[in-house]
């Protein structure tokens, strides 16, 4: 703490806002953030109702709202902006003019705040910055970018955004290209990867699960507490190691019926049809092997969880009663 205190002029340690932080990503986030530097100093927002105490400190924050985000920087003396607020994939694609105001917009409002407080900004990017004609076995770092959907659009405008104010204006921007991330305690809200954890819900509940993707399609994945530990790890790297602002993170790709099959000895009566939907166009066009050899050798990123670890761990979260972990 003595160090850090050194660090920070203001305060003695860094301080958090995590924005749309009642998400898939948000409440994790915000955990590992307050176990280093203390549950006072990560600030979780998003734009319903408080729902438990374990949240706390958390605040109301709407990020098309300049005049509040400004509020809440100057009033909890923020250092870091951790910029989650989005709308999936599949939602997006419902409603275009909100993708716009929230994906687009809402990070206009959120580089120009940290801009103007001097604030070090993380934002998720995503595979779904990448489209047809992207390389997608593997994608790497730096290659082509023209996504078909609303959600890859504005993703690509905030990594350019983003590194348009490092150069610019010298705001501390750090981006991570996400696959689909898997977790048991949150859900995701409405992605087209969101498959691979509603699975595990309908194994346990039903036995049976309607997948909306076709069984061969593969995507780039990884387990929460992977993508949870890359977004600390990234923001504490040491700026001369950054050779890029945005990197490509992964753990694993694997197909619908691949990962039915790791999940069959748990589930030996599991039975999955296959009936693919507009998502299906969606993943078509994504990465289906996600190169991040950059983030591997830059900054020394390593996943924990692979395809047999994952799905044995997702068991034991999700149903602990499950009779075939005590056999497995
Ligand atoms: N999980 C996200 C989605 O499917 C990808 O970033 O939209």
């Amino acid at each position: 703490m003595r160090l850090l205190s050194l660090l920070y002029g203001t305060g003695s340690v860094p301080r958090t806002l995590i924005t749309g932080g009642l998400g898939q990503l948000g409440r994790g986030l915000a955990k590992a953030l307050r176990g280093k530097y203390g549950q006072e100093n990560v600030i979780l927002s998003d734009i319903i109702k408080c729902p438990d105490a374990t949240v706390k400190p958390y605040e109301y924050v709407d990020v098309l709202d300049m005049k509040q985000l400004d509020t809440v920087v100057v009033t909890h003396e923020i250092d870091r902006v951790v910029h989650f607020s989005a709308l999936l994939s599949a939602v997006a694609e419902k409603n275009v003019p909100r993708a716009l105001q929230v994906n687009a917009t809402g990070f206009q409002n959120i580089v120009e705040v940290c801009a103007r407080h001097n604030l070090m900004l993380f934002c998720p990017s995503t595979i779904g910055a990448f489209g047809p004609t992207s390389p997608r076995h593997p994608t790497p770092d730096l290659t082509i970018q023209r996504p078909t959907t609303i959600y890859g659009v504005t993703k690509v405008y905030m990594e350019l955004l983003g590194e348009y104010y490092h150069h610019k204006f010298g705001v501390n921007f750090r981006s991570l290209r996400f696959p689909g991330v898997i977790s048991a305690d949150t859900k995701p809200g409405g992605g087209t990867t969101d498959y691979a954890v509603h699975i595990f819900h309908a194994a346990k509940d039903t036995g049976h699960y309607k997948c909306f993707l076709r069984e061969d399609t593969m995507l780039p994945m990884m387990y929460l507490p992977d993508t949870i530990r890359s977004a600390v790890e990234v923001m504490d790297v040491p700026e001369e190691k950054l050779k890029l602002r945005v990197y490509n993170v992964t753990a694993m790709s694997f197909t619908p019926a691949q990962l039915l099959e790791e999940m069959k000895p748990y589930y030996p009566n599991l039975t999955v049809e296959y009936e693919s939907d507009s998502r299906q166009q969606i993943a078509d066009t994504w990465p289906e092997v996600f190169d991040d050899s950059g983030a591997r050798n830059d900054w020394g990123w390593s996943h924990g969880y692979d395809l047999p670890k994952l799905v044995r761990t997702m068991v034991t979260r999700i149903d602990p009663d499950n009779p075939h972990l005590r056999t497995l």
